[in-house]
């Protein structure tokens, strides 16, 4: 784990939705379920606007949570969204939003994400622009750009931003920090300079600024305020050349956990604040992008999961194996994530958060069911417990559905929203047994 605070599980520790609506998605839908509390993404979706106010452009990051009816909602909310395939790109387009709205970005565009980028702008319904890793990926945009004609005869060019490889130390786990040099991520100042100088201004591609993302789950705003700057100082001095170059994208990160335990979007804005104060009006950036994932949808979700087997084991005590595992939570495996779990029923019988304080509790581990010995979410303290008790775990919304698998032949999990009113609506259905 990394700094102070940066817990890479995302997890705060409460429930965003009481035992009785939990259990009643587990009747109604089966388990596992995930379930998303609305309100959890409104409240969200408001502080993030508070702390980064227009003219912020504010993205959702799809990659955090894909499920059409979250992003939906997060597109009802005043969101654009920030998208790394056409795939997600589909998913944005399900929610209403229009390409306008739109941004792609991510290390792994294949030439067919390039192509149908291209394809919208020649069809006059461009992209908002896409973040270009590299001078290889550059030339290949600029390529198929020339091909289709942008640029020329009344159509113009394709907007693109290039990704800065910040070159800092993020406070976060190693797996989720991305901004360090040594990373596969965005150019160098050099690189991204001279990707800048050797393309043309008034060709099939428009360069319009700098991309930057620093990692995930930031336990501390230092190395985010220093990429910032970084990107601010490259971007004006390209600009003095290129006064096309108008925009600059923070990327996400903003992290999730107690109050107090890591900083608010409003810290970050703050930083961001003081560099934009500190440079010549003549000179600011006139756009300004945030897009954020996990902030917005980490704590709104949880998983519904039914106890499968209780036993004892030596030097371990009890251990729970659980219906929901890896393949719906690769988390607490891929980063040591801890993800607070609440018992729902004890021996059978309803708790509230009230009761469970008061019964007695005791640790215990609990695996997940998957033929994988890492397949665990560590210790909790849990009540008594038998086959069919029901437990939600909490912390769920970001990177959870949309890295899911169907390892061991499982279909997805049901998705479902818990509306304002307590409402249960179903979000996405279960998958099927047979095939993928
Ligand atoms: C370029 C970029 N932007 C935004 C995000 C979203 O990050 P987070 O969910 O931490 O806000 C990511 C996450 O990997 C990213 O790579």
């Amino acid at each position: 784990m990394g700094a102070a605070g940066a817990d890479p599980n995302g997890g705060p520790a409460h429930l965003a939705a009481p035992a009785d609506r939990l259990r009643a998605a587990a009747a109604r839908f089966g388990t596992p379920v995930g379930v998303t509390a609305v309100q959890a993404l409104a409240d969200a979706a408001g502080e993030l606007r508070a702390a980064f106010p227009d003219p912020w452009q504010r993205a959702y990051s799809l990659k955090a949570n894909d499920v059409p009816a979250v992003v939906e909602r997060l597109a009802a909310l005043g969101l654009d969204a920030n998208v790394v395939s056409r795939g997600e790109w589909a998913a944005a387009r399900r929610a209403g939003l229009p390409n306008r709205r739109v941004t792609l970005e991510g290390i792994g565009k294949s030439a067919g994400d390039l192509r149908a980028a291209v394809r919208a702008a020649a069809d006059g319904v461009p992209l908002r622009w896409v973040a270009v890793e590299s001078a290889e990926e550059l030339n290949a945009l600029a390529r198929l750009a020339e091909r289709a004609g942008l640029g020329r005869g009344g159509r113009p060019p394709l907007d693109v931003l290039l990704r800065l490889n910040p070159d800092v130390s993020p406070e976060t786990h190693a797996g989720l920090a991305v901004g360090h040099g040594a990373s596969k991520f965005g150019m160098t100042e050099t690189e991204l300079s001279a990707a800048v100088a050797a393309t043309p201004e008034a060709g099939s591609l428009a360069i319009r600024g700098v991309h930057l993302h620093v990692g995930s789950q930031l336990g501390a705003v230092d190395a985010w305020r220093d990429a910032v700057r970084r990107g601010l100082a490259l971007l004006a001095l390209l600009a003095a050349g290129r006064p096309g170059m108008d925009t600059l994208d923070v990327g996400g990160g903003f992290p999730v956990g107690a109050p107090g335990a890591v900083p608010t979007p409003a810290r970050f804005a703050e930083e961001a604040s003081r560099l934009l104060a500190s440079i010549p009006s003549a000179r600011l950036p006139r756009r300004l992008a945030t897009e954020p994932g996990r902030f917005l949808v980490a704590r709104a979700g949880l998983i519904v999961a039914r106890v499968l087997h209780v036993r004892e084991r030596p030097g371990w005590g009890r251990v729970v194996v659980i219906d929901a595992g890896m393949t719906e939570l690769i988390r607490p495996m891929l980063y040591g994530a801890h993800h607070e779990i609440r018992a729902l029923t004890s021996l059978g019988r309803s708790l509230d958060t009230g009761a469970l304080r008061a019964s007695a509790v005791d640790p215990a581990r609990v695996d997940g069911p998957i033929c994988e010995g890492t397949d665990t979410f560590g210790t909790h303290d849990l009540p008594p417990i038998r086959r069919d008790d029901l437990i939600a775990i909490a912390g769920t919304g970001a990177y959870g559905a949309s890295m899911a698998s169907t390892y061991n032949g499982r279909p997805a999990i049901p998705q479902v929203l818990l509306e304002a009113d307590g409402s249960l609506v179903l979000g996405r259905p279960r998958g099927h047994l047979t095939g993928r």
